[in-house]
């Protein structure tokens, strides 16, 4: 194994409050710490832990073209070249990224298998995501019925097949339907698209909830039941979660469960 490590870390939905223990010793023995956390509170309570800082949200700045925060999968590459820069000159590196380090967070897992082939000792450790919160605050239990979990602009392009008895959450309504990954709002008709999609198989009158965890202690939750008619008229945010309940009930498979003599009163 080379010299150099790098962990990867989440610092929660709300900094400091959602660290773990486990990661605040990560980032106090780290040699340098590469920090996306967007709450300035969050950045400063990481940075009493740990001085030596490097700010990835100052990638979102293009040196070479000398413009600002365009193109997001840019700025992610940019992200992977400065975690692995530190990595290669034998530092202990850890990279700090908001909610679960490995859930919607590209750079995390590139630099943890750019690191990995080149023999460095690379890990990611878990944390307190949006989903967590949406299930703490909307009292939703996947152990119920399943939970399905898509990024919005996918759901457009795949259409993926989806259990209608099962809730499902879309992340990223935010940026709906935006290819370019410049936009910090959703494209023109990315809700209205979205809608559309959403209405082949969930009735107009389905309520569905625009969910936003709160990032400060003492800030409210945003949980809005909306209609879905009225998707395409909401106001959405970068943070916003669209939660949609299942719309049917779950179908027992009568046949199996005879052939295998499941007594169905204990279900
Ligand atoms: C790039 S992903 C980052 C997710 C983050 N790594 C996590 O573990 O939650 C951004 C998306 O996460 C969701 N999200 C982030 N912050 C949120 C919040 N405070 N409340 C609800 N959803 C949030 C939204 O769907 C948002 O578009």
């Amino acid at each position: 194994m080379k010299n150099g490590s790098l962990v990867v870390v989440g610092s929660g939905i709300i900094t400091p409050a959602h660290l773990s223990q486990e990661s605040i010793n990560r980032i106090v023995s780290a040699d340098i710490v590469h920090l996306l956390v967007p709450d300035p509170l969050g950045k400063a309570a990481i940075e009493q832990l740990n001085c030596n800082i490097k700010d990835m949200g100052d990638l979102y700045y293009d040196d070479s073209s000398g413009r600002n925060g365009n193109n997001r999968v840019e700025a992610y590459d940019r992200m992977v070249d400065s975690i692995m820069a530190d990595l290669r000159k034998g530092l202990k590196v850890c990279a700090v990224f908001y909610g679960h380090p490995g859930v919607f967070v590209y750079p995390s897992h590139k630099c943890i298998s750019i690191a990995r082939k080149e023999g460095f000792s690379a890990e990611m450790l878990p944390a307190i995501s949006a989903e967590d919160c949406l299930f703490a605050d909307l009292g939703i239990d996947p152990g119920d019925l399943g939970c399905q979990s898509y990024e919005a602009t996918q759901y457009l392009i795949y259409h993926p097949p989806v259990n209608l008895a099962s809730p499902l959450i879309l992340w990223q309504i935010g940026v709906v339907g935006d290819l370019t990954f410049t936009q910090m709002h959703p494209a023109d008709n990315g809700l209205a698209m979205l809608k559309a999609r959403l209405l082949e198989r969930y009735a107009e009158t389905h309520e569905l909830i625009l969910y936003e965890a709160p990032t400060l202690p003492l800030m409210p939750v945003r949980a809005e039941p909306i209609m879905l008619a009225n998707l395409d008229f909401v106001e959405v945010k970068t943070i916003t979660t669209l939660y949609l309940p299942p719309c049917q009930t779950p179908r027992v498979d009568l046949d199996f469960c005879s052939q295998w003599h499941i007594d169905l009163t204990l279900v």
